[in-house]
């Protein structure tokens, strides 16, 4: 174990399931100090079972990330526990698949909600006290949807090109500070997400599951989707003092695929 997260603290939106657990399960082996974010109160029990952390080392906070108050209470609350954040991993997301004509305003409206002002309300929380300190890590989930265009999902690659925009913004503006945000951006990742998608895309694109699963494959030159723990390995990268001079960077994690 290289605990390379040691004595930092870490708040993980999305860490109820899927690769937010991940990246909780790889921070608490890299000894972060953890606050585990989601909406589901009881998963996240289950993810702090599963941890086996110290109680001085965790804390979770269930809440739904369209909702500023309770973010900005959450970090204070982290902050009021732990001392400070170091590492902020803005994970959870939401997808959507619909023609661009079937899509209803309320549903761009709600995909923008979860995955773009989730990200701001959170990383307009922890950003000042990350600034006084002069140290911080901004994570960003993006998705290899926020570099290029997709059928019948343009609400959600607005969403993820919005989040790889704020990356590049938000580190100019902190790196005086010393603080780095960068994004990853996921391809095919074996999640519950990944599995809604695929029942998602099939009933609006008229292909079956398994014809869009091959269509997909086809496109990774890896020949594979990717795994949760491949994604886990970059957040602790990223959240490490291995990564400190590079800073508004979107890197694709997404077996090879390039357009
Ligand atoms: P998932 O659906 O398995 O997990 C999403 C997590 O976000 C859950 O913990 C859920 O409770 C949380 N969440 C969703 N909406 C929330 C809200 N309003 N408030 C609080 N928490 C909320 O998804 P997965 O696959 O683990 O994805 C994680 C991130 O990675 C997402 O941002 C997703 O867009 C991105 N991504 C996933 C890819 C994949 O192939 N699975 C590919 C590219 C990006």
């Amino acid at each position: 174990m290289s605990q390379r997260l040691l004595q930092s603290v870490a708040l993980i939106t999305g860490a109820s399931r899927g690769i937010g657990r991940e990246i909780a399960q790889a921070y608490a082996k890299e000894g972060a100090t953890l606050c585990l974010v989601a909406r589901n109160p009881a998963a996240l029990h289950e993810v702090v079972a599963e941890l086996a952390l110290p109680a001085e080392r965790v804390m979770t906070v269930a809440l739904d990330v369209t909702d500023r108050a309770a973010c900005f209470a959450a970090v204070q609350a982290t902050q009021a526990r732990f001392g400070h954040i170091d590492i902020l991993v803005n994970n959870a997301g939401i997808y959507q698949a619909k023609p661009f004509l079937d899509y209803t305003a309320q549903d761009f409206q709600t995909l923008l909600d979860v995955n773009v002002m989730g990200v701001i309300h959170f990383t307009q929380a922890c950003l000042p006290g990350m600034q006084a300190r002069k140290q911080g890590r901004v994570i960003n989930m993006a998705s290899t949807a926020g570099k290029w265009g997709s059928r019948n999902q343009s609400a959600y690659n607005i969403s993820k090109h919005a989040v790889v925009g704020l990356t590049r913004c938000v580190a100019l503006e902190a790196s005086p500070y010393g603080v780095t945000v960068n994004a990853i951006c996921p391809g095919f990742v074996q999640t519950d997400m990944l599995e809604e998608l695929k029942a998602q895309v099939a009933l609006s694109s008229g292909a079956s599951a398994d014809e869009f699963v091959k269509a997909a494959l086809a496109r990774v030159p890896l020949g594979r989707m990717l795994t949760t723990q491949e994604i886990a390995g970059m957040a602790v990268y990223l959240g490490s003092a291995e990564s400190s001079g590079m800073t508004g960077q979107s890197i694709h994690i997404d077996g090879g695929m390039v357009f």
